[in-house]
């Protein structure tokens, strides 16, 4: 009998199309220029030719990126307007197949630098998911996501899903194709591209924890990483700070929490509200200022005298770890307690103006006691003071900005689990101790709850899982109140 050969289907390359954001449109002027608006804000995106503004018309629905990817005039115009688009936000990426309109998935770019671009698969390859890919529901859609990531992805296919569900087994390229009716290599060259997947080599082996990335990367358990790019900037789209999102929704909680039923003991009659001590009186008298006085800064001697009251080593010792044949592991004391004792926070300090010191990036260098010059250049160290200022809607910049960064693998070496959480807590320990040496040395700070992991990632050359902000405090002189007249 012959035996009847299942006939193999041919799969059609999707096409990837720049899409406009869905809340932005594209205004064409009378002088040949584009802007994209939303309300009242806008975009101006410069001046292109008429055939240009006519083949951007179609960035509403998609523009394929193939239609640009030449050398004519056009091309080059559609190019740089869609590069502009993209560096401001306002573009997705869908990918849909040549015989339907519908959305396979669309790629939102997390990332500024975000373009689409397949990393090269073939049959031979295996890969699988990483361990950092995770997939969610989002308002009724389907996404995944990945702090590794510079783009989310929309699955629109419910196909797709299944073919990710496939995934966290290691495939080889070859049988996915055989078995998998949706999948393309251009979609897992870019699930490649974006770190969602990893390409296995043979000493990889199940392409388990301790395979994927670097030992900084193999610390990290997936919600501290998660935590950490999502609650910073830098490395996602989302709103970030007092947005008041649900605000319609729920009411806000009470300043003080209403008292429990049981009986009260009275401690009023027990305590003075007058503090007692320099220490009650330097609590008492800590508050925020984010309004420097620019004439006359913070001096070199004051920040040399803040730093070593606040963040110096005091001393190092060596302790073996506690745990059968651990190696020997070098530790530090200084002002500030620090969870395991680990002092995982190092000091970054943008000066713009500190009398006696040059405008500029540096790291504090804790067991030396000094201060390491870091290059940045002018337009980096603008973009940490505006953002800084724009966080305390203060009328400048602060003298100094401090961002505390986290050398993460000195505490997740250790702890599983709680690592990340115990970073944010010894950074709460650091801001209170610079809030209290300011107070003490008649200067004045703010913390900053917001900080850019990605600004921070380009000045230093540092990747974000290595060393990386996770708190900002703004130091200087603060301006003497106008007494009251
Ligand atoms: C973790 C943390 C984050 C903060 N973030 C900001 C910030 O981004 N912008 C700002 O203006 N103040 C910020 N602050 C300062 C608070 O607004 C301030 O401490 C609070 O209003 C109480 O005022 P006081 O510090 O003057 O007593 C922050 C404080 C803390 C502890």
């Amino acid at each position: 009998m012959r035996v009847l050969r299942k006939k193999p289907t041919r799969k059609i390359a999707p096409v990837i199309a720049a899409r406009l954001n869905r809340s932005f449109s594209l205004h064409m002027q009378a002088d040949g220029s584009i802007a994209a608006a939303l309300g009242h804000y806008t975009v101006n995106l410069g001046q292109f030719s008429a055939a240009a503004i006519e083949r951007a018309g179609h960035l509403a629905s998609g523009l394929p990126l193939a239609s640009f990817a030449g050398k004519s005039a056009l091309a080059r115009q559609l190019h740089a307007l869609v590069q502009r688009l993209a560096r401001h936000g306002l573009l997705e990426y869908r990918l849909s197949s040549p015989r339907e309109a519908r959305d396979l998935v669309v790629i939102e770019p997390q990332v500024a630098e975000y373009w689409p671009q397949p990393a090269k698969l073939g049959n031979g390859d295996t890969i699988v998911l990483s361990r950092f890919a995770y997939l969610r529901r989002r308002g009724n859609e389907m996404v995944l996501e990945s702090p590794r990531a510079g783009a989310l992805f929309r699955i629109c296919d419910p196909a797709i899903a299944a073919t990710l569900a496939a995934l966290s087994q290691p495939q080889k390229i070859s049988k996915l194709r055989r078995h998998a009716t949706s999948l393309n290599l251009d979609l897992l060259g870019l699930l490649l591209d974006s770190q969602m997947l990893i390409k296995l080599n043979a000493k990889d082996g199940d392409g388990l924890r301790v395979n994927e990335g670097d030992g900084n990367l193999v610390l990290w358990d997936f919600h501290d990483l998660v935590f950490h790019t999502r609650s910073t900037e830098g490395r996602h789209a989302d709103p970030v700070g007092g947005a008041f999102t649900y605000a319609g929704a729920v009411p806000p909680l009470p300043a003080i929490r209403p008292r429990w039923p049981g009986e009260k003991i009275a401690l009023r009659k027990l305590s003075t509200p007058e503090p007692i001590s320099p220490v009650a009186k330097l609590l008492r008298e800590r508050h925020s200022i984010r309004d420097f006085d620019d004439q006359h800064p913070v001096t070199l001697a004051e920040l040399a005298q803040f730093l070593d009251t606040t963040a110096r080593v005091l001393s190092e010792w060596k302790n073996g770890a506690n745990f059968d044949g651990g190696p020997e592991v070098t530790y530090s004391a200084r002002p500030y307690p620090s969870a395991g004792s680990a002092y995982e926070l190092e000091l970054y300090l943008a000066v713009s103006n500190c009398e006696g010191l040059a405008r500029g990036f540096y790291h504090y260098d804790a067991g030396a006691h000094a201060l390491v010059a870091i290059d940045a250049s002018a337009q980096q160290l603008q973009a940490l003071s505006t953002a800084a200022e724009f966080a305390m809607d203060a009328p400048g910049p602060p003298q100094v900005l401090i961002t505390i960064a986290a050398r993460f693998g000195r505490v997740s070496w250790k702890y599983s689990s709680i690592a990340y959480s115990l970073i944010l807590k010894d950074v709460g320990t650091v801001i209170q101790t610079f809030y209290l040496a300011a107070t003490d040395m008649g200067l004045g700070g703010c913390a900053i709850g917001t900080t850019n992991i990605d600004l921070f990632a380009k000045i230093t050359g540092l990747e974000f899982h290595v060393e990386s902000p996770v708190g900002q405090f703004a130091l200087g002189r603060g301006k003497t109140p106008l007494a009251a007249s």
